[in-house]
């Protein structure tokens, strides 16, 4: 399932697509950049919800990144049925984005639906937990999260695990 391939298609989903999901496509690219830049790449990010349609992320996430020094530009947009097409992984940010994901999943899709911290070395519940009505330290929180995350997927393509 996780064999190295000669190229990747990832989407990264939560509910509104302005916290947890751009950070994730954000980070991920990062750190692929750094230790997979060789393998192409196809990254982005949607929320169940159209909340926030053509917003841009929190400021909080924003803040965070800043923090690390990885770059952010994102607008944010609805799941549509294509995508299931269009990206080999998805990965849901919490068990509510995973179940909304399948009741939208067609039956015949390639995709691969997974939770993002199933990767995570200390994963904890396995959630990325909603930080919006939180405070910056939890946006550190999900920062920490998902880097574990990306790292322990690459990990995984890259042992064949
Ligand atoms: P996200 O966070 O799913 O990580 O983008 C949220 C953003 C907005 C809302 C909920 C969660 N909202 O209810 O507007």
């Amino acid at each position: 399932m996780f064999e190295l391939k000669d190229s990747y298609s990832i989407l990264f989903v939560c509910l509104g697509n302005i916290c947890r999901s751009p950070m994730a496509e954000a980070v991920f690219q990062a750190i692929w950049e750094k230790k997979m830049g060789h393998i192409p790449l196809r990254i982005d990010s949607a929320g169940t919800s159209g909340f926030h349609q053509g917003a841009i992320p929190d400021s909080r996430t924003i803040t965070v990144c800043k923090q690390h020094n990885v770059e952010i530009a994102h607008f944010s947009r609805k799941i549509v049925p294509e995508d299931f097409q269009n990206f080999e992984y998805i990965f849901a940010m919490d068990r509510q984005n995973k179940a909304d994901l399948e009741k939208l999943m067609p039956a015949k899709t390639k995709a691969k639906l997974l939770l993002f911290r199933d990767f995570d070395s200390e994963p904890g519940n396995r959630e990325v937990p909603d930080p919006y009505y939180g405070g910056l330290a939890d946006f550190e929180a999900v920062y920490q999260m998902l880097t574990r995350s990306t790292e322990g997927f690459i990990d995984s393509i890259q042992s064949g695990r």
